[in-house]
């Protein structure tokens, strides 16, 4: 049996009073329509029809590596209008499912309950139920038979009484492509926003005997449509707080649940701590017994074992070995790689620079295309200076090598193994191996000196 999805995505957003478009607002980093794309991969759809208005670029340009039917809908004028223009290519007898581009937290396992339920009816409609109900359209059960539904009354168009109705639509659909196409093209617009409203479909179904069945779903939160940024925030508060129970039960400590912020992918080992205000992005690998200490932002890392970032670091695309301890307020920029046992203490900056075995920046410094062997020890404000106005340059630091405190290696420059560079020196030349450089201007002494008054 083949199934399709439809997502409608056309809708002006206006609620959201942005100029992005409401699909490309985003829940945990990812847009709201490719966490509903994502939430169908497991069906392997034969086709995913995404529903957009006139001037969608952005939309589609957001989407790479996935493959899309890009349906234009000239005019929003309702959602049975932007479910009709997508089904000319769908095979009559093939499985259609409508999802909701505003609806992103809509997942496998839902789909998957909804899907295994009620194969005997003829259309099947998601529903749920929450006390705060404004804005949905409310459910009315075929008194007769509780599984079934006689009609879906759209807020606007509903009766005081109707209002009190708690089950409400989720928008979500399945049914064969026939039957929408049979009934989408009876429905009309005479209601209060004169709108082709797709969840007429419901009592049009009825009155031709066919059998709609609800499914309902007491996670709310997951079919909760997203209309503003209030909607926008809930939803991203109850998205991070699945993310933090995954990581709860993959054996995290968490010494503050709620201010740990995952807004990608991230994989942990055994007995990981994170302290409060951690900030995850892209897609971070952490081992063994690594501690995160509070206000960290990691970025596409992978942390080895033992290590620990202290407070107020950001780690950004870059890899840190072993038993390292990088920060408090350290800032490790794109491309970096720390070997293991390596120490970049307090307001360091290491910029696509590599940091051998058992070196050591603790204080002060900016290392920036910069390649330090084993046992380096770079001395408190020292500075490579790798940029010309023009062109990075790069240094090699080699094994062994001592820089005094406040030295400026002038790239390209190559400070040979075993080296010592006195205190306060600046380095334009460095190839000699085992030497003590010495840099700077020798210092003088007017004996018995006043300042003039
Ligand atoms: C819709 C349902 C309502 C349901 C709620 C669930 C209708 C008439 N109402 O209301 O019963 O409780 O969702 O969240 O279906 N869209 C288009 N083209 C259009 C209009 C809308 O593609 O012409 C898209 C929107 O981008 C959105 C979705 O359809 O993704 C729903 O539209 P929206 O205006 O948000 O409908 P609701 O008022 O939320
Ligand atoms: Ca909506």
């Amino acid at each position: 049996m083949k199934t399709h999805i439809i997502i409608l995505a056309a809708g002006k957003g206006l609620r959201m009073k942005s100029s992005l478009p409401k699909v490309l607002h985003k829940v945990g980093n990812l847009s709201m329509l490719e966490h509903v794309i994502k939430s169908t991969k497991f069906l392997n759809p034969s086709s995913v029809n995404v529903v957009v208005g006139k001037n969608s670029k952005l939309i589609q340009d957001s989407i790479i590596n996935a493959d899309l039917n890009w349906v234009v809908q000239d005019k929003q004028i309702g959602t049975a209008d932007a479910v009709k223009i997508a089904l000319p290519n769908i095979p009559d007898e093939d499985h259609v499912l409508i999802l909701y581009g505003d609806t992103p937290l809509i997942d496998e396992t839902l789909i998957s309950q909804f899907l295994s339920e009620g194969s005997d009816s003829d259309l099947r409609v998601l529903t749920t139920t929450t006390n705060n109900p404004k804005g949905y359209g409310r459910v009315i059960r075929d008194t007769k038979k509780l599984e079934y539904i006689s009609e879906i009354i759209e807020e606007l168009d509903a009766s005081e009484e109707q209002k009190n109705i708690t089950e409400c639509n989720t928008g979500i659909m399945y049914a064969n492509a026939n039957f929408f196409k049979t009934f989408t093209s009876q429905i009309e617009n005479q209601n209060a926003k004169q709108e082709f409203y797709l969840t007429d479909i419901v009592n049009i179904a009825n009155q031709n005997n066919k059998k709609v069945f609800g499914f309902h779903t007491h996670d709310f939160e997951k079919v909760s449509g997203i209309n503003d940024k209030f909607q926008l925030a809930q939803a991203e508060k109850y998205f991070q707080t699945l993310q933090r129970k995954k990581l709860l039960s993959n054996g995290a400590t968490l010494l503050d649940m709620d201010s740990i912020f995952i807004r990608g992918e991230v994989d942990i080992q055994k007995d990981v701590t994170f302290d409060a205000n951690v900030i995850i992005e892209g897609k971070v690998i952490i081992g063994e017994n690594v501690q995160i200490q509070s206000n960290v932002k990691l970025r596409n890392v992978v942390i080895a074992r033992d290590t620990v970032i202290k407070s107020n670091t950001i780690v950004e695309d870059s890899e840190i070995g072993t038993n390292c301890r990088v920060g408090p307020y350290a800032r490790i920029r794109p491309n970096s790689c720390l070997d293991s046992d390596v120490t970049v203490g307090n307001f360091v900056e290491v910029k696509s620079s590599t940091i051998g075995k058992n070196s050591k920046a603790s204080h002060l410094s900016y290392i920036g295309d910069t390649e330090i062997g084993k046992e380096v020890n770079v001395g408190a404000g020292t500075i490579t200076c790798n940029y010309d106005g023009v062109n990075k340059h790069k240094t090699v630091i080699k094994d062994n090598v001592f820089i005094g405190s406040d030295s400026q290696l002038v790239a390209p420059i190559t400070i040979e193994e075993g080296v010592t560079i006195a205190a306060g020196s600046t380095i334009t030349e460095g190839n000699y191996k085992d030497s003590l450089i010495i840099g700077r201007a020798r210092q003088v002494v007017k004996k018995d000196w006043k300042r003039p008054k």
